[in-house]
């Protein structure tokens, strides 16, 4: 339903051009999550607020249906703004202090039912779905826990019936008991309206309850993508790989924690990106042609694209064609 096509987004800054997403192709099925993950800074809001038309999108495509809406204005955005709803990790600051809980989530009906006593009883389902009790309708967002509030903003976004939420990092103001409650929220309300997630994350743990497949992001570019199984049992990306070394796993054949390298140094500053493989000063597999050549996001097996020189084989296949990846 939704697919994304060589998106780029990019910020005009004192220093020179963020290119915070650079050439993004993406595509989420209906009913499916898909998983975005990648450190702090890496350009995961961006192409969340930019697929939103929060953030304004420099060059690609975003269609929706088939429709492209990069560059639709005003009302045209009208009927995709009901299909396409956000959550924000800060709901402290994406509800407004000035609201209470039941205008909260009945803002988004009030241009579509005028009918004030519908309104209040559909507040009263969406509360009762997200697990708010009755009780909390004039609370004022200060007055609601961080777990209440996200809540809040679920049931904000499921107002208008959307067919995709964008979840950005939806649980990470939370301590780790709450993220669980409102984890599998999601995945109940995710089957009982058949919703497609972009779930984004820098905690690929979270992800990797979450997702069907996972995109990994570095430096504003997707650098491994595939169904979440096969990227966390075998990560053929040397940054995906470090990702998951700060998780702790369990071997399944030793039961013992695996051990894996470890990214070290800092994300380099987008302004000033490395050149070729924008992940080649930490990479610890790193090879003379990283340093000068952008490695294309090639087909790596069934469902599976890395873009690393490592995984450059001759292995040509016709999912090459029907993905439109470049052929290794
Ligand atoms: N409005 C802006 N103006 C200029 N630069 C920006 C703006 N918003 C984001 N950036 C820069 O773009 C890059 C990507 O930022 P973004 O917020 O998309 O990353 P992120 O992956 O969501 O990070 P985090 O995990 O911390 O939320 C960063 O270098 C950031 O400093
Ligand atoms: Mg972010």
């Amino acid at each position: 339903m939704l697919e994304i096509q060589g998106l780029d987004v990019d910020y005009r800054s004192h220093g020179g051009t963020v290119r915070a997403v650079r050439g993004v192709d993406l595509a989420v099925g209906r009913g499916e999550t898909l998983g975005l993950v990648g450190e702090s800074g890496c350009g995961k809001s961006s192409l969340a607020r930019a697929v939103m038309r929060l953030t304004d999108v420099a060059r690609g495509a975003i269609r929706i249906d088939g429709i492209d809406i990069a560059r639709l204005k005003g009302r045209a955005l009208l009927p995709y703004r009901r299909k396409l709803q956000m959550v924000f990790q800060d709901s402290a600051s994406s509800l407004d202090p000035r609201f209470d809980m039941t205008r909260i989530i009945e803002e988004p009906l009030r241009t579509t039912q005028a009918n004030g006593a519908a309104r209040a009883r559909r507040v009263a389902s969406l509360m009762d779905q997200v697990g708010l009790a009755a009780s909390l309708k004039d609370r004022y967002p200060h007055e609601l826990s961080g777990g209440q509030r996200q809540r809040a903003a679920i049931a904000r976004a499921l107002a208008c019936g959307p067919e995709l939420l964008v979840l950005d990092e939806p649980v990470s103001a939370l301590d780790v008991s709450l993220q669980a409650q409102v984890l599998n929220l999601l995945v109940d309300l995710q089957q009982e309206y058949k919703l497609a997630y972009l779930f984004v994350s820098h905690d690929i743990g979270v992800v990797q309850h979450m997702a069907d497949r996972v995109a990994v992001m570095y430096l504003g570019r997707i650098v491994e993508t595939g169904t979440h199984a096969d990227v966390l049992a075998a990560p053929a990306h040397p940054y995906t790989q470090a990702l998951l070394a700060a998780v702790p796993v369990i071997s399944p054949r030793t039961h013992r924690i695996a051990n894996r390298p470890v990214v070290t140094g800092e994300l380099p500053s987008p302004l000033n990106p490395p050149t070729g493989c924008a992940f080649h000063p930490r990479c610890p597999l790193v090879q003379a042609r990283c340093r000068h050549a952008v490695p294309q996001l090639r087909v790596a097996g069934e469902g599976r694209a890395v873009a690393c020189h490592l995984h450059e084989t001759s292995q040509v296949s016709s999912l090459c064609l029907q993905e439109g990846l470049v052929p290794a």
